[in-house]
């Protein structure tokens, strides 16, 4: 079934709006929201799925930008990437699903969310991502951050944990471990947040809600 399609037979309010409204709150109090199981079931299942058709030659070494050398991006992140292009039908319901996030956060704070990016992010033991923001202001078009997990049975002892700061000047951070069906939300130019090596590998996915940065002939988001 095509993407449209699944729009069509999966209207908004199959969704769990009170999820969607928790997440709302958070973010006009906190700027951030987690939410401990707040993955929707047949959201987890759909991402576990498609997550199991990739091989390992469709994850591919994760960048830091365009600027960067190959031996400095390594010293700043060790995940191994595959985006969500939405041509299974597992992977367009999960898009389908951020979509009607999308939809609940634009018409609740008038966010003005225009697209969405996802990727699978595989770290191997030992591997990181240091201390980073996801969009500079005025920057980017990113302007929220969305990370899901799929780790079945995470122990604390494991490592792992997302390390979300409030500010730049926090040095403690709020930690997440990195448990299936917990995900989390947070303001992409406020939060610098960081992922702590871990004893077995771990599975996310990392997307971005971004705003149209259009202008005369140049399209961004390219869509
Ligand atoms: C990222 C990121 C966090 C995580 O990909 O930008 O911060 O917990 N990921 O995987
Ligand atoms: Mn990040």
């Amino acid at each position: 079934m095509n993407r449209d399609l699944l729009a069509l037979h999966q209207p908004l309010h199959v969704f769990d709006e009170a999820l969607f409204e928790s997440v709302v709150t958070d973010l006009v109090e906190k700027g951030f929201s987690i939410q401990e199981n707040g993955l929707p079931q047949f959201v987890v299942d759909a991402l576990i799925t498609c997550q199991n058709t990739l091989n390992s030659r469709e994850y591919k070494t994760a960048g830091i930008g365009r600027a960067d050398d190959f031996q400095h991006a390594k010293s700043v992140r060790g995940d191994q990437i595959c985006w969500i292009t939405g041509s299974s039908e597992e992977g367009a319901l999960w898009l389908s699903w951020c979509e009607a996030m999308q939809q609940y956060v634009n018409r609740s704070l008038f966010m003005g969310l225009f697209s969405f990016e996802s990727h699978f992010a595989c770290y191997q033991p030992g591997k990181f991502y240091k201390r980073h923001v996801d969009a500079f202001r005025g920057q980017s078009n990113r302007v929220l951050s969305l990370v899901a997990y799929l780790n079945d049975e995470w122990q604390q002892s494991e490592g792992g944990e997302l390390v979300l700061y409030r500010d730049e000047l926090d040095n403690e951070g709020i930690s997440i471990l990195p448990k299936k069906g917990t995900f989390v939300v947070f303001l992409s130019e406020q939060f610098p947040h960081e992922v702590l090596p871990a004893t077995r590998a771990r599975h996310s996915v990392a997307g971005w809600f971004r705003v149209n940065g259009s202008v005369n002939d140049h399209i961004d988001p390219p869509k």
